[in-house]
């Protein structure tokens, strides 16, 4: 009876949230992204990432996969606009990236939540750098902080959330001023186990209700699977894209998906690929 309740009132919460949303944007194409980073006091230039292909379409949930220095931040942060391509270049919506754009939000792996702050203004940052009206966000970041079951705690103050709060607070300040796409960056890998699994199935909940384009980096192999709609698995030395893996587990996604069997199936297609044994 709970559960159910619970359930209808996200899905009215869900319906307002998404009626703010701007419908079929959020389409990244990556064409041949090289990036080097020049030598430094004579050590040779390192080469991060070579000729980096992929898309995602507007609304899709995708993972960068692979091992520590593949290059995944580095991607991230060319789709922010955040670094330029040595070579290659981002397109978002039709428009090559220059520059970091309002309608891309990057969240990252620690919260950075403002100590004098309390949970609403915190989620209201964007708002406020935007140079935004306050008034108009003020309904939608509650409706995200009542969606990532934090209502009861917009008054509270950053020193008295646990780290998963913490991070639900950073996810409704980056969706706060509506992007199209979210860029995360192992935005749980800081967590323990318990409470990474716990936001992952919050996470879906929220992107369900808000449909953003999300790219999602990780090296945690099952914790992109579960997530995702397609994972690109990244390998090193120079960074590069191995294979770019479609997840075929139906949604919506519980932690019974994980009990199925193309759930383990796609995570040993993905861990043969990194070359990790059984
Ligand atoms: N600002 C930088 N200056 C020099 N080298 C960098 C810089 N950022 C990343 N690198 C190098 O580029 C490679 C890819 O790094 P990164 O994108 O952070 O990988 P990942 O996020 O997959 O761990 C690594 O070899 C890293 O040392
Ligand atoms: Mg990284």
């Amino acid at each position: 009876m709970v559960a159910s309740n619970g359930s209808m009132a996200t899905q009215s919460m869900a319906h307002a949230v998404k009626a703010s949303s701007s419908s079929a944007l959020g389409a990244i194409q990556v064409e041949g992204v090289g990036k080097v980073y020049p030598s430094r006091r004579g050590a040779a230039s390192i080469v991060a990432v070579k000729d980096v292909s992929f898309s995602v379409a507007a609304g899709e949930f995708v993972s960068l996969v692979g091992p520590s220095g593949c290059g995944k931040s580095t991607m991230l942060m060319a789709i922010a606009g955040l670094t330029q391509p040595s070579g290659g270049r981002v397109v978002i919506d039709g428009q090559p990236v220059t520059a970091p754009r309002r309608s891309v939000g990057v969240m990252f792996q620690t919260p950075e939540l403002f100590r004098w702050r309390n949970v609403l203004e915190n989620v209201l940052l964007p708002v406020d750098v935007f140079g935004l009206n306050r008034a108009a966000y003020l309904e939608r970041a509650r409706e995200l902080l009542r969606l990532a079951g934090l209502g009861a705690f917009e008054h509270a103050y950053p020193q008295e959330l646990s780290g998963g709060m913490e991070q639900r607070t950073a996810l409704c300040r980056v969706l706060v001023a509506d992007p199209s796409i979210v860029l995360m960056d192992e935005p749980f890998g800081a967590l323990d186990e318990f409470t990474r699994e716990r936001l992952n199935i919050e996470l879906l909940r929220i992107w369900d209700a808000t449909r953003k384009t999300v790219v999602f980096v990780t090296h945690n192999i099952g914790e992109a699977v579960f997530l995702s709609d397609r994972v690109i698995v990244m390998g090193t030395q120079p960074g590069r894209v191995l294979e770019d893996v479609q997840v075929p587990l139906p949604r919506p996604r519980t932690v019974e998906s994980m009990r199925e069997r193309p759930y383990h199936e796609t995570l040993y297609h993905i861990r043969d690929l990194l070359g990790l044994s059984h």
